[in-house]
């Protein structure tokens, strides 16, 4: 709960601070609920700045005492800081505090972690902890000193003297509050090396709980190919003596990039071959690197005010995802973040919390680290690759490191680089990131005598605060095929810029077929009247690997939509088009499994809700279901020739080839468990050696209804690990049939395992019951209700966790009356409660609409 009342703050208000600050040193005295902090830090006049008043971030905060100089001062202490009269030169100020670690559940700032001292300070949570100019464009070199009894004590930067009961840390490197770090507790070390590219020795560690040890050397692995990568592909090498990673229980987010030291939620960075999944596994990998990357992309070049944050996230989720590409498979990393991009991305953007990618307004900052600002952010710049070129793009980001580093920067900055280095002119592109919606390409194609030419329209829904859009600049990567498959003319850009525009290809034998928007060049919705021959010739023939399951993907919506609309049977060219694709031995195992995905639900119900639609949670799931089931007859033999063929015989390894295997024998496992009554999937469960495995089995177990001994049999197994137990609460609910998940959700909450105070536990029951959309989606009610009850629960405990989870209400308009009533009152009690959190009052208002 914040005291300060709601304001809204504007991008358009930005004024630079009024003083600089040429040194911070911090000494914390730590003790559970009473921390002492004092600070000592040296201001100076900000001669850029033409105000100079002296206002501190102050939260939460018991000041004990105040000094200018030496000599004691009495601020006025307002809602959320203080003022203070100071002079005109430098001066220096110092402050003591107390604050209260073991009282802090919204874990910002500095909390206590399963008996562990640790901070998170982005955006804001640095004013918990001292009295700050806590804003990412005030930077300085700070100096630590930790007084404590732990055996462990860490800070940012390198370290300096330890002794009895004190560690003293230095960072060189200027840098904002947000980026501070703190974590003391009883902690071991999986240490290892790294030698820079200019031959420096550093020291790496990832800290964790003991008994945690044996997770962490996969880890290891990947920061050590992270830094690597960043030396080879965008010449960054590291800048301190000693990078630390620290893993912790209780984390509101993913991880957080400090200044060498990294901290991260436990579930992001500890793996194993018996505890973390295939996919658990390449995401630590993807997000140490995400960090990693940070140090360049966020640290030493920051933001200036917290609308750019997509300067940092955008470009460092686009570098996370360049990483994954190159150490895995670029098709399947491209099509399961378009995947992902549809589902969430797109879901915000055309619905009330649709924001530009760099946002102009925000009440709470934490509300705003969305899918638009990450994902759509690094859509942006993947664009913008695509239209200068890689040459001019890597010229740029050196330019960009070279002209700012040790700045905090805008997107005008950002886009300036490339301004100078390709001489364009990108006012236009500019768009991309102040114009929220999703643009909608609608593609005719005629044919006449060898010329094909194909028409574009583009156009963006309204969205809210913006009624009228511009038409942008979209790359349409594209090429065309002859009618026996051969391609004709290989990929390339089309470059559209009017709202209206053609682009004519000459001297063609005959009509040919195009392959448009390949590798998903821009994020837009393709309108595009096509029949199932084409798709299924595009899914036959595609050379470009994205636009081959794209158009997988289009025969089964289309499939699906009709099963929906006009309770059609499941589509015969669908099934026959994807078994060719499964049982194609040269298509890889991991591109086939995501072919035999389906759209989700909440992809369809978006789509029957943009053709006018009113969806139908339930229908929808009856749809898929029954598509499932029809697959599953019709494939019998096939998956179970594919079961056997790529069950993996070498020991087990996380990489891309073993991953894409299981995955495939894990999809044909779905399949004949819809059939066999479960009984190879409990063989699979009773012999497995890996979490990947025995997941997958336990899911096909609940799925077909034999569940029940795998679940017990799964918690006595794995009671005494956390990370393992959420997986196993959040698997019940999603498996749960729709009429039962709200009722399983209940259950679960009463386990004695379950506990709002982790937000990974609750995001595992909760955070399921959202994903079961026909379960939520209840025409009961009761999933509305259930969270609703939660969500009001948690509000006074972390705001932040809250206001996330609201968001699984953003869809809520899309339905008919009935559940719009029942979303609405579920929504407008929350909003009813007393001392609702500024995070939760922002995100709900916002969503009712
Ligand atoms: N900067 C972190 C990352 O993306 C995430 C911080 C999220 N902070 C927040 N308040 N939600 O790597
Ligand atoms: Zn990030």
């Amino acid at each position: 709960m914040k005291d300060a009342a709601p304001q809204t703050i504007y991008l358009k208000d930005y004024q630079p601070f009024g003083f600089e600050i040429d040194k911070v040193h911090l000494t914390f005295r730590l003790n559970p609920e009473k921390t002492r902090v004092i600070s000592r830090i040296v201001f100076r006049p900000n001669p850029e700045a033409e105000e100079r008043d002296f206002f501190l971030h102050g939260e939460e905060l018991d000041l004990i005492w105040a000094k200018i100089d030496g000599a004691e001062v009495t601020p006025i202490l307002e809602d959320g800081g203080l003022r203070c009269a100071v002079p005109e030169r430098a001066f220096t100020w110092e402050a003591e505090v107390e604050i209260n670690p073991e009282a802090n559940t919204a874990l910002e700032g500095l909390y206590m972690s399963n008996g562990m001292y640790c901070t998170q300070c982005e955006a804001e949570g640095f004013r918990k902890i001292t009295y700050y100019p806590d804003r990412p464009d005030v930077m300085a070199p700070f100096e630590v000193r930790i007084e404590g009894d732990e055996k462990v004590k860490l800070s940012n930067g390198n370290p300096g003297a330890s002794g009895d009961g004190f560690a003293e840390w230095h960072d060189p490197w200027p840098k904002p509050a947000y980026l501070f770090a703190l974590v003391a507790g009883d902690l071991v070390n999986h240490p290892d090396r790294f030698e820079t590219m200019s031959g420096r020795d550093v020291e790496l560690n990832i800290w964790v709980r003991p008994g945690d040890e044996g997770k962490c050397a996969f880890g290891m692995e990947a920061l050590k190919a992270s830094m690597r990568w960043d030396e080879d592909v965008y010449g960054r090498e590291y800048d301190l003596d000693i990078f630390n990673i620290v893993a912790v229980d209780d984390f509101n987010m993913g991880a957080m990039e400090n200044k060498g030291l990294n901290i991260f939620n436990s579930s992001c960075v500890l793996a194993s071959p018996e505890t973390s999944t295939d996919g658990n596994f390449e995401r630590v990998e993807a997000i140490i690197a995400h960090e990693y990357f940070h140090n360049w992309t966020g640290n030493r070049i920051t933001c200036r005010d917290w609308f750019q944050l997509c300067l940092k996230e955008g470009l460092t989720v686009f570098r996370d995802a360049q990483f994954t590409s190159d150490m895995r498979s670029e098709p399947v990393k491209r099509i399961s973040d378009v995947i992902a991009l549809r589902a969430r991305q797109f879901c915000e953007d055309n619905g009330p919390l649709a924001h530009p990618v760099r946002p102009e307004s925000f009440v709470e900052i934490n509300n705003f680290y969305t899918a638009t600002v990450y994902e759509k952010g690094a859509e942006v710049i993947g664009m913008l690759k695509t239209l200068v070129g890689d040459e001019a793009y890597a010229k740029a980001l050196d330019l960009y490191f070279e002209r700012h580093d040790g700045d905090a920067a805008t997107i005008e900055d950002w886009l300036r680089v490339f301004e100078d280095t390709t001489g364009r002119d990108l006012s236009q592109f500019k768009r991309w990131y102040e114009q929220a919606g999703t643009p909608r390409v609608k593609v005719r194609d005629t044919y006449k005598d060898g010329t094909f030419t194909l028409h574009l329209e583009q156009s963006t829904p309204p969205t809210p605060g913006q009624d009228v859009k511009d038409a942008r600049v979209i790359p349409i990567a594209i090429g065309l095929l002859a009618p026996n498959g051969n391609e004709v003319v290989p990929t390339q850009v089309l470059e559209m810029t009017q709202a209206n525009q053609s682009f004519v290809f000459e001297g063609l034998a005959s009509r040919p077929v195009p392959s448009i928007l390949r590798g998903f060049s821009a994020p837009v919705i393709l309108e595009r009247e096509s029949d199932n021959a084409e798709r299924a010739f595009l899914l036959a023939h595609d050379t470009d690997p994205f636009n081959k399951w794209e158009a997988g993907r289009a025969l089964a919506r289309d499939g699906l939509l009709a099963m929906i609309r006009n309770g059609a049977g499941p589509d015969d060219a669908y099934l026959d088009a994807i078994e060719a694709v499964a049982r194609d031995d040269n298509l890889d195992p991991a591109f086939r499994a995501l072919a035999l995905g389906l759209p989700s639900q909440e992809d369809l119900a978006q789509s029957l809700y943009e053709a006018g639609d009113t969806p139908d949670p339930q229908a929808i799931w009856d749809a898929l279901e029954t598509l499932k089931q029809a697959q599953a007859q019709k494939m019998q033999d096939l998956a179970t020739r594919l079961y056997a063929q790529y069950q993996v015989d070498e020991p087990y390894a996380p990489n891309a080839e073993q991953s894409g295997a299981r995955a495939l024998a894990n999809a044909a496992l779905g399949m004949i468990s819809r059939v066999d009554g479960g009984a190879l999937a409990q063989k699979q469960y009773d012999n497995a050696d890996n979490m990947t495995q025995q997941l997958a089995a336990l899911s096909c177990l609940l799925k077909a209804g034999k569940g029940a001994a795998a679940v017990t049999a799964f918690y006595d197994q794995w009671k005494h690990d956390r990370l393992v137990i959420d997986k196993w609460f959040s698997l019940q609910i999603l498996q749960a049939d729709p009429d039962d998940a709200a009722e399983v959700t209940q259950i679960l909450t009463n386990h004695p395992d379950f506990t709002m105070k982790n937000p990974n536990r609750f995001r595992a029951t909760l955070g399921a019951l959202t994903m079961n959309t026909a379960g939520f989606h209840h025409v009961s009610g009761v999933g509305y209700g259930v969270l609703a009850d939660w969500l009001i629960k948690l509000d006074p405990i972390n705001p932040q966790t809250t206001a996330r989870m609201c968001t699984a209400f953003e869809t809520w308009k899309r339905y008919d009356e009935t559940r719009q009533e029942m979303a609405a009152r579920a929504l407008d009690r929350i909003l009813a409660q007393p001392e609702l959190s500024r995070d939760t009052t922002e995100m709900v208002t916002r969503i009712r609409g």
